[in-house]
Formats: C-alpha cells, sequence, structure tokens
C-alpha cells in the first residue's frame, strides 16, 4: 500500500441527544458505503483512503465528508449521495459539483 493521493473524510462524530446536532449514525453509514465503494475497486487501494473523522465543522449540515488534496466538501450527504459521490469522485476521480459544500465565506 503506498502514500494515498486521495483522502476521504467521513463525520462520524456522535453528540447525545437534545444539543447540537451530530453526523453519527448517518455519518457512519456514508462511511460504510465508501468504503464498499472502495473494497470493490482493488485498482485504487494504493492511491485512495477512507477514514472515519470527528466533527469537521458543519454539523447543521452534516453528515459531512471532505476530501483532500482537492479540499472538496460535501454536506447533507445521505445514501444516494454517497452512491453518487463513489461513482464520480472516488471512482471517476471528478468532484461531484451538485453536492459541493460551500462554506458560508467561500465566496
Ligand atoms: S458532527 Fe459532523 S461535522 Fe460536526
Amino acid at each position: 500500500m503506498g502514500q494515498p493521493t486521495r483522502h476521504f473524510f467521513v463525520c462520524t462524530n456522535e453528540r447525545p441527544p437534545g444539543g447540537k446536532p451530530s453526523c453519527g449514525a448517518r455519518g457512519a453509514a456514508v462511511l460504510q458505503r465508501l468504503r464498499e465503494g472502495l473494497a470493490a475497486h482493488p485498482e485504487l487501494w494504493g492511491t485512495t483512503s477512507v477514514t472515519a473523522s470527528g466533527c469537521l465543522g458543519p454539523c447543521f449540515d452534516g453528515p459531512t465528508v471532505v476530501v483532500y488534496p482537492e479540499a472538496v466538501w460535501y454536506a447533507r450527504v445521505g445514501p444516494s449521495e454517497a452512491a453518487e459521490i463513489v461513482e464520480h469522485h472516488l471512482v471517476g476521480g471528478a468532484p461531484v459539483e451538485r453536492l459541493r459544500y460551500r462554506w458560508p465565506d467561500d465566496g
């Protein structure tokens, strides 16, 4: 396994109910989808990583994913969005523009 050149981080941070929202189980489901996508493509194993992460910041818009080195952010990722990210970004190498999250000060 070489050094990854593309790295997907998926927030799975879990907070107690009643406070600020967290990606939690919904993030874990996204993580699972991405892992399955990577598992199905051995040609990517040497260059692509998928890793669970703690809170990435946009908790109110979760589940949240960030991809480096592109610094492409995705938010509100559900099962169908996760499938699209797998197909187009993880396997295809191109960000899914429609699903990109823009930070408030991001122009
Ligand atoms: S809890 Fe997932 S981004 Fe903060």
